[in-house]
């Protein structure tokens, strides 16, 4: 069978049909597979798999595997096993709607780990033996390299630690994308750990190429398919608002000399907001920026093709059709500018002290005193899951989150008096924003952090059962220094539980 893509006779001969290839996943396996935000996740493979699950319960009979991945995949894996109730434990972060609700009706044993530890933890042996992995990439080299392909994610740590490899050889990835990769292999458990040799975020240290033995590989699919990632929206007025805000805010550091003018590297998470606010860095009130950080989205192709941005260090390109088609025009301009890197590099926390990351991030809610929680709805629902956002908030020179001030069409406010489900400390969150405003929180004590968060960030409707609530607990608290009410801390969510409203009928 010849490919243009698969230029290693060896694998060439392990080639074989998608269906063939998940029949060699049985039942309590622990799958790691490719994927990180909807990129480079194998496309094939998971779903012949889950028809033969389903073909097996349809004769009685349990088939669940254990799924390991970088981060979010696509419905043609995590919706596709979860819908036919494949899976009995996944990790790390996951978006799929079908998958969250079988998490959250507890059918699903669901790990929520730093993106930055997963590889780490797997060394360790702390998820026990990975039988197979299942392996995205754009093409295999003569000498039976494996060319990446959008996302690196844990890819090098899966094949090193599986003991059978299926290799999914993706015909529509550009094949451009040859070079773009930087494969760190200096990695090591402690105590032999060195320093990883990375002081600006353009630094190359690793090579270009996975190495993957070949008698490890036990099949070849050749599949072509495009990365299903979502189109991004137009940025709303709210995340106008809150992009203003924080560059408004970035600009005055930039005045006082605590950041250069070309700021520090840059973390971005996914989503509108974070877009919002890559749409209004590029509107020329800065240069020369660079970017660390998990997925290049949209608003960062924009940043790096009209040189605002010099480069951009990450693991995964999230990009909607339309950018992944500009990507694909112009690969000449983007491949001098981008490098995708292992997760455990592109979020190590030793580099992201060292570069002094600024690290911008979206929240479900924040307390007054700026504990903020990022993964759970009500303190119990998964939304999504902490992904490298504690890799970057705890470690980054500036650690920001951001969301709208209120959720639910108004019946939840964001702003509460303590959070539900804490990721990020009070010690690890810098600068709160909503559209109502920022709150700088550096230097500032729990009390005085109080009164920021419900002055600027607070919805009007909330901020005055937010002073309410405070001055009452500053009043009648056990102890003065963070006070709290604690039969009342967590009564917004359970009325909102109760009757659909955080809003308390005793206030207009
Ligand atoms: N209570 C109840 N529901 C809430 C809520 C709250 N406090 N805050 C948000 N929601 C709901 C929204 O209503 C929305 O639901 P819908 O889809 O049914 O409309 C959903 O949660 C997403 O909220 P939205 O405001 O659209 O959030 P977002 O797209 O900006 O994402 C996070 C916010 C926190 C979910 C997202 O940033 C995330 O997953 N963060 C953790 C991982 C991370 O930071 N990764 C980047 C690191 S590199």
């Amino acid at each position: 069978m010849g490919s243009t893509r698969i230029l290693n006779t060896q694998l060439l001969e392990r080639v074989m049909s998608a269906e063939d290839a998940a029949k060699l996943i049985r039942p309590d396996m622990t799958v790691a597979m490719s994927g990180f935000t909807g990129a480079g996740y194998p496309k094939a493979v998971p779903a012949a798999l889950a028809r033969h699950i389903e073909e097996t319960h349809a004769r009685g009979e349990d088939f669940r595997i254990r799924v390991l991945t970088g981060a979010s995949t696509a419905p043609e894996l995590d919706g596709a096993l979860a819908r036919v109730d494949g899976i009995q434990m996944r990790l790390p972060y996951q978006s799929d709607p079908t998958l969250r609700e079988q998490i959250n009706a507890g059918r699903i044993d669901y790990l929520d780990i730093h993106l930055s530890h997963v590889a780490q933890h797997a060394w360790f042996g702390f998820f026990g033996k990975i039988d197979i992995a299942i392996i995205e990439v754009s093409g295999v080299t003569p000498d039976g390299q494996l060319i990446p392909s959008t996302s690196v994610g844990n890819n090098k740590t899966w094949i090193e630690q599986a003991a059978g490899v299926i290799i999914e050889v993706n015909e529509q990835q550009p094949e451009g994308l040859d070079g773009m990769h930087d494969i760190y292999y200096g990695t090591a458990l402690p105590p032999r750990r060195r320093p990883i040799p990375l002081v600006h975020p353009a630094d190359r240290i690793g090579e270009p190429w996975l190495h993957c033995p070949p008698e490890k590989v036990i099949a070849v699919v050749k599949t072509n398919a495009p990365d299903r990632s979502n189109a991004f929206s137009e940025p709303d007025e709210v995340s106008q608002q809150i992009a203003g805000h924080l560059i408004e805010f970035l600009r005055h550091e930039v005045r006082h000399g605590r950041v250069p003018a070309s700021l520090l590297p840059l973390q971005s998470g996914v989503g509108n907001i974070t877009n919002a606010v890559l749409a209004e860095l590029g509107k020329g009130a800065f240069q020369n920026l660079t970017a660390f950080t998990e997925v290049i989205q949209d608003g960062m192709l924009d940043l790096l093709e009209n040189g605002t941005l010099s480069v951009a260090s990450a693991t995964a390109l999230s990009l909607s059709p339309a950018a992944v088609t500009r990507f694909a025009q112009n690969l000449g301009t983007f491949r001098e500018r981008i490098i995708l890197r292992p997760q455990e590099i592109s979020n190590h926390p030793e580099l992201v002290r060292r570069l002094g990351c600024i690290a911008m991030n979206g929240m479900i809610e924040a307390d007054i005193y700026g504990n903020v929680n990022s993964t759970h709805v009500m303190g119990t629902r998964i939304q999504n899951g902490i992904g490298g956002s504690g890799d970057f908030a705890r470690n980054g020179y500036l650690s920001c989150f951001m969301s709208a001030s209120t959720a639910k069409g108004g019946a939840i406010s964001r702003i509460v008096p303590m959070a539900s489900h804490v990721d990020h400390t009070e010690h690890d969150v810098a600068v709160i924003v909503t559209e109502q405003g920022l709150a700088d929180l550096r230097g500032l004590s729990p009390k005085q952090r109080a009164c920021e968060v419900i002055k600027h960030c607070a919805h009007p409707d909330y901020r005055p059962m937010l002073m309410d609530y405070f001055e009452r607990a500053s009043r009648e608290s056990y102890g003065k220094h963070t006070p709290h009410l604690l039969n009342e801390s967590l009564s917004w969510h359970q009325r909102y539980v109760e009757q659909g409203t955080m809003r308390d009928p005793k206030w207009p």
